[in-house]
C-alpha cells in the first residue's frame, strides 16, 4: 500500500490527481483549517495530527535522538523579552524585508521541507502557491515528490533550491541545472548532513520497514494507513509513494522514495564540494546549517551570498545549542558581512520578531507550515502563513516600532550568558 507505482510524474503534462480525494474533502480541510478555533500553529500541528498517519506525523514532528535541541529550538525564545515602547500610535505596519536583493512583503519564508508530497497531494507546489499569493518565497528541498519546474510554475513568488548531493556530483549538477532553467534564483546548500541524525520515532514507527517493499515486513506497520482513510484516499489519488524527480539517476530514472536518513547519509557536503557548486551554479548562494562564528566565517570566505543559521530543526546532532541562543555569536562573527537568515523552533510571530531584532534579516519557517500543509493543503500552508503575519503585525504594534526595518536589538534583553563562550582549552594531544 504503501509502495505503489506512480501513474505518472506531476507536471505540467500531469493529470489531475484522481480517485476519491474529491473537492468535497479539500472543502472539508478548508473549513476546519479557517476556523475560529484555529487561533495559532499548535492548532494546526492538531489537526495534522488527526488527518496523517503516525508515521507521517512524526516525521515531520520529531528530531533526532533525545529530542534535546528540537524542544530547546522553542524553548529558547522564551529567553529573550520584549522591551517595547509604549504610547506610541502605528497604524500601519510595514513588514517587508528585503532578501538577496528581492523584496519581499513577509519577513520569513517558507523553509525546505523534504517529503511534502506524502503529507497532502502535490504538497510542495501547495505551499509554493501559497507563499507566492502571501508575496513571500519557497525554498524546494531535493527530498522533494514534485518537479522543480513544476513547483516554479505554480508560485508567483521566488523559488529557491536546496541542494543535497544525492546521486553524485553528475545527478546534483544536472539538478541544478533544472532549478537554473526553471528560473530559482538562489541555491540553498545544507551542510550538517554527514550522516542521519537518529530519528528514533522513525525507527519505532516501521518507517525502513514500510520502505522496505516486502509484504510481510511492511504488514505489521499498515495499520497506520488504515486508521486514517481520508490521508489514504489522497496518498493514492496522488499516485501512492512519491519518488525522488528532481534527483535523476544515470540511466534517466528518478531517484525512487528512500529512507530520509538513508538519503541524507548519501549527500554528505564538504567545503570543497562548496566551491564546485558555487562554478556551476553562478547565482546567488545560501549555506543552511551554520551553528557557530567559525563555520559563519568559512562560509563567507567561500563566497556565500547568505547563510542560515540552522540545527535542521532539531533533527540532525542533538544536543547543539537553539538556532536563536546561536545567532549573536553569528551575528557578531558576519552580521556586516553576509546576510544572515535563521531557522527553527519558530512557532509564533513574536518568535519572528525576536530573530530579527537579534540581527537576522529574515526567517525560515518549516513545520509552521508543514502542519498546515498536512492539515489542509494550501489553505491551510495559507492559514499558517496569516496566524504568522498577524503576530508580526501585533507584536511590531505592540513593541511601538512601525516597521520591521526599525527593529533591533535595543527592542530585546538576552541572559548574559549568551554572549559568553567557554575559553578555548590547551590542546588533549599526548593525553591518556
Ligand atoms: C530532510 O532534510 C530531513 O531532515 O528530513
Amino acid at each position: 500500500m504503501w509502495v505503489l507505482p506512480r501513474y505518472g510524474r506531476a507536471g505540467v503534462d500531469c493529470p489531475p490527481i484522481a480517485g476519491n480525494f474529491g473537492s468535497d474533502d479539500r472543502m472539508t480541510m478548508a473549513r476546519a483549517v479557517r476556523s475560529h478555533e484555529v487561533v495559532n500553529i499548535a492548532d494546526l500541528r492538531r489537526l495534522a495530527k488527526r488527518r496523517l498517519p503516525r508515521v507521517v506525523f512524526d516525521y515531520i514532528d520529531g528530531g533526532a535522538d533525545g529530542e534535546i535541541t528540537l524542544r530547546e529550538n522553542c524553548r529558547a525564545f522564551e529567553d529573550v523579552i520584549f522591551r517595547p515602547r509604549c504610547a506610541v500610535a502605528t497604524t500601519g505596519t510595514d513588514l517587508r524585508v528585503s532578501v538577496l536583493g528581492t523584496q519581499l512583503d513577509l519577513p520569513f519564508l517558507l523553509a525546505p521541507v523534504g517529503s511534502s508530497r506524502l503529507f497532502y497531494p502535490r504538497g510542495e507546489s501547495a505551499a509554493a502557491r501559497a507563499a507566492g499569493d502571501a508575496g513571500t518565497g519557497y525554498v524546494l528541498s531535493t527530498l522533494s515528490g514534485s518537479r522543480v519546474d513544476e513547483v516554479r510554475g505554480a508560485s508567483t513568488g521566488p523559488v529557491w533550491y536546496q541542494l543535497y548531493l544525492l546521486g553524485g556530483r553528475e545527478a546534483a549538477a544536472a539538478a541544478v541545472e533544472r532549478a537554473r532553467a526553471a528560473g530559482c534564483t538562489a541555491l540553498v546548500v545544507t551542510i550538517d548532513t554527514p550522516v542521519a541524525g537518529l530519528r528514533e520515532r522513525d525507527a519505532r514507527n516501521g518507517t525502513r520497514e514500510l520502505l522496505s517493499r516486502q509484504p510481510f515486513t511492511m504488514l505489521p506497520h499498515v495499520w497506520q494507513f488504515l486508521a486514517r482513510p481520508r490521508w489514504l484516499a489522497g496518498f493514492l489519488a496522488d499516485g501512492g509513494l512519491m519518488d525522488f524527480p528532481n534527483v535523476v539517476l544515470p540511466g534517466g530514472r528518478a531517484m525512487p522514495y528512500a529512507d530520509v536518513g538513508a538519503a541524507l547519509e548519501q549527500s554528505v557536503v564538504s567545503w570543497s564540494d562548496l566551491r564546485w557548486i558555487r562554478e556551476l551554479w553562478k547565482g546567488r548562494t545560501v549555506i543552511k546549517g551554520i551553528h557557530t562564528a567559525e563555520d559563519a566565517r568559512r562560509a563567507v570566505n567561500e563566497g556565500a551570498d547568505a547563510i542560515v543559521v540552522s540545527n535542521h530543526g532539531g533533527r540532525q546532532l542533538d544536543g547543539v545549542s537553539a538556532t536563536i541562543r546561536a545567532l549573536p555569536e553569528v551575528i557578531a562573527a558576519v552580521g556586516s558581512r553576509t546576510e544572515v537568515l535563521l531557522d527553527g523552533g519558530i512557532r509564533r510571530g513574536g518568535d519572528i520578531v525576536k530573530a530579527l531584532c537579534l540581527g537576522a534579516r529574515a526567517v525560515l519557517v518549516g513545520r509552521a507550515y508543514a502542519y498546515g500543509l498536512a492539515a489542509g493543503g494550501e489553505a491551510g500552508v495559507a492559514r499558517a502563513i496569516a496566524i504568522l503575519r498577524a503576530d508580526v503585525d501585533r507584536t511590531l504594534k505592540l513593541l511601538g516600532c512601525a516597521s520591521i526595518s526599525e527593529l533591533d536589538s535595543s527592542y530585546v534583553e538576552v541572559p548574559a550568558a549568551w554572549g559568553a563562550r567557554v575559553e578555548p582549552t590547551a590542546p588533549r594531544v599526548g593525553l591518556p
